[in-house]
């Protein structure tokens, strides 16, 4: 039995060209839809996901809270979130402090193992001389939500 994944691509505003050149052509039969997605207090999913992505999008510290609002709106109750991210300056840290005092409405764990694949192949791109593990050493955290919606 086949199984048919539409998963949904957010993105600045400067980088959607590009990125819709991809989608197009990666998934030329509309199995990927690419949109720009905002993190703001005030945004109110029209619709939730299974699983949310955040790949790196941890290094400003003062944008956390309406990071944070924006991927718990995009949650239902049985949702993932991953987030990868390097300890970059501190920001890690002060993400994962927000998840704390947000206990009640989440649940999140931090590891620094991804899957076996993931971790191999950064074991061989540690050994180049450009490594810096402040920026390039990723940490995954996954946060569940506890309630359906977070308040800001
Ligand atoms: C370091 S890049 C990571 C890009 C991509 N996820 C990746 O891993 O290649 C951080 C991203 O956060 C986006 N970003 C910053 N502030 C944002 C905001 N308020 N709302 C939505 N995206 C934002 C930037 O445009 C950029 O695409």
């Amino acid at each position: 039995m086949g199984t048919m994944f539409q998963l949904r691509v957010s993105m600045e505003c400067s980088e959607r060209v590009e990125l819709k050149k991809n989608v197009e052509r990666n998934c030329p039969h509309g199995e990927v839809e690419a949109g720009l997605l905002v993190w703001d207090k005030g945004f109110v999913a029209k619709e939730k996901f299974d699983v949310v992505l955040v790949a790196d999008c941890l290094f400003c510290a003062h944008l956390h809270s309406e990071l944070l609002h924006t991927i718990l709106e995009l949650m239902h109750a049985g949702s993932k979130c991953l987030v990868l991210a390097p300890k970059r300056k501190g920001t890690l840290d002060k993400f994962l402090a927000l998840l704390e005092q947000r206990k009640g409405e989440l649940t999140y764990s931090v590891t620094q193992s991804v899957t076996e694949e993931f971790d191999k192949k950064l074991e061989a791109v540690k050994k180049s001389p450009f490594f810096k593990p402040d920026e390039h050493q990723p940490y995954l955290i996954t946060i569940s939500p506890s309630i359906v919606k977070a308040k800001s």
